[in-house]
């Protein structure tokens, strides 16, 4: 059974209020998932590998360590999955970076794909797959699969705020995967939305509502 990581830092509590305050608009709201995402990705990469460098301080030559960032992928689901991957470049910038199309039909409540494009050698890497809204968990689910059905088999999930019925989906079908989340909230309303949770945040991103 794969594991819930609750990230749940007092700074990162605090950013992700402001986030949550229906009067915060897009700049804000970008700035402060980008500067989660920068936070939380302390957590999700702590285990990363390091390699071993031979370099000179001004005062002896020394065995020092690195990590070794090439071997990372950042797969955010598109739309709203792009606004933690600047955050998570900041701490690892050699990362590669891919991208999922997916939307949810907003009678269904079910996940169509229209975009797939990730880095050649994806397959060698460890993914974070970004999202900040893990709601039924269907998004999740299929992008998983898909980069599953590529080769990938060390992946995490990054998401911000999850229902508990979306970690349920996601442990269900892919028990390998990691998730990490900043909270995880009460339920999912009739139409498949978080509560509290901080509404569309495809929207809140892009101000396209
Ligand atoms: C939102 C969100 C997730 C998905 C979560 O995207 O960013 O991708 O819904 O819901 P689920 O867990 O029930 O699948 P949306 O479909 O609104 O697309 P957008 O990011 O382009 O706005
Ligand atoms: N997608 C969102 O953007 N918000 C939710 O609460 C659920 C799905």
């Amino acid at each position: 059974m794969s594991q819930v990581h609750v990230i749940d830092h007092p700074m990162i509590q605090h950013k992700l209020t402001i986030m949550r305050n229906k009067e915060t608009g897009s700049k804000d709201f970008r700035q402060l998932l980008t500067e989660i995402a920068m936070l939380m990705g302390y957590e999700v990469t702590r285990d990363l590998p390091l390699v071993d460098v031979e370099i000179e301080t001004p005062i002896c030559p020394m065995t020092a360590k690195k990590v070794s960032g090439r071997k990372l992928a950042i797969v955010p689901i598109l739309r709203a999955g792009i606004g933690m991957v600047d955050g998570l470049l900041s701490l690892v910038p050699v990362a590669k970076v891919g991208h999922i199309g997916l939307y949810r039909n907003e009678e269904t409540h079910k996940p169509v794909v229209y975009f797939c494009k990730l880095p050649e050698d994806i397959q060698e890497r460890l993914v974070i797959l970004t999202d900040p809204m893990l709601a039924t968990g269907g998004s999740a689910c299929d992008a998983l699969a898909m980069l599953k059905e590529r080769g990938c088999n060390n992946i995490r999930l990054m998401c911000l705020v999850a229902a508990p019925e979306g970690i349920a989906k996601v442990q269900a079908q892919h028990p390998d995967v990691d998730i990490f989340v900043a909270a995880v909230d009460e339920h999912l309303n009739p139409n498949a939305y978080i509560v509290p949770g901080l509404g569309d945040a495809g929207d809140r991103i892009f101000g396209t509502k």
